[in-house]
């Protein structure tokens, strides 16, 4: 087993399930110390109970990551647990159901996904950046998605918002080459479970239809497995690995945009 983030501290959002969870656990297994940050308070505890059980240093912020308060706390637990941040990943996101066609979007729910899924972004780098300037760097690795590349059929405002990450991502690498701070992204295409919040608004039937038509559109035949993806975040962080990457967006597909 490689230790490269041994004396590494990590701060991720949405990490109670999917592809947060499974980065956590393969940060923990290559030795670094972190601080996990969701809204669901209960599977965000399981994660975190299981990595303690494993011997990892894990802290907990519950919260909704839109609040400026939460990324001050989770910073603040970072600090005063840890004594510096290395890394910081934001993973945190939602895909309404209710966000599909354009007109039947309302208001309030283009507001609640650019919040979630682009404003939580900035106010996390905000906060952690003055940090890693004064250490010298560290690593910041966003989970922006195909969808902010290509137009996804009815994802219009998750597009969007994954689209500016893509820029966020780009504009932080560019803003901060210098200082020691890398900024990328990995944008992955269809992964082995719909988003929680979404998932909840499928019938089983649904469910089975996505992955039957996942398979046939994906060059490489298959979804992608959180585990394969969270390898490509790991990567990223890595400055053993990406020291000379960053301001990439990097696809992580199948193959899926090739074409
Ligand atoms: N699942 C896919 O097919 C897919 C494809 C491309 C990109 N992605 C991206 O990968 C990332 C992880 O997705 P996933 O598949 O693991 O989904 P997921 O729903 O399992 O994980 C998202 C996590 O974010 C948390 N979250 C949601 N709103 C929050 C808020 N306001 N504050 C704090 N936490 C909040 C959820 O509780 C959940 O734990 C997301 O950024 C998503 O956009 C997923």
């Amino acid at each position: 087993m490689t230790d490269r983030f041994t004396g590494k501290v990590v701060i991720a959002t949405g990490t109670a399930s999917g592809l947060g969870a499974e980065a956590a656990r393969q940060f923990a297994q290559e030795g670094a110390s972190l601080v996990l940050v969701d809204l669901n308070a209960a599977s965000l505890e399981r994660v975190a109970a299981s990595l303690r059980e494993e011997g990892a240093a894990v802290e907990t912020v519950a919260g909704d990551v839109s609040d400026s308060a939460v990324a001050k706390a989770a910073v603040e637990q970072a600090l005063s647990r840890f004594g510096r941040i290395d890394i910081l990943v934001n993973n945190a996101a939602i895909d309404p159901w209710n966000a599909k066609a354009l007109p039947d979007t309302s208001e309030e729910v283009f507001d609640q996904v650019i919040a979630v899924n682009l404003k939580s972004a900035y106010l996390f780098c905000r906060a952690v950046v003055p940090i890693m300037l004064k250490q010298g760097g560290g690593a910041i690795v966003n989970t922006a998605s195909i969808a902010g590349i290509t137009a996804s059929s009815q994802e219009a405002i998750y597009g969007i918002s994954k689209a500016a990450l893509i820029h966020l991502t780009k504009s932080i690498a560019r803003d901060y080459a210098t200082s020691g701070i890398r900024s990328n992204c990995i944008c992955p295409g269809i992964l082995e479970a719909v988003m929680t919040d979404r998932r909840q608004d499928m019938t089983g039937e649904m469910l089975e239809q996505r992955s039957k038509k996942a398979g046939g559109v994906i060059p490489m035949g298959r979804e992608g497995r959180y585990d394969e993806v969270a390898r490509s975040i790991l990567f990223l962080a890595s400055e053993r690995d990406a020291s000379y990457v960053t301001g990439a967006a990097l696809v992580v597909d199948g193959g899926y945009t090739i074409v």
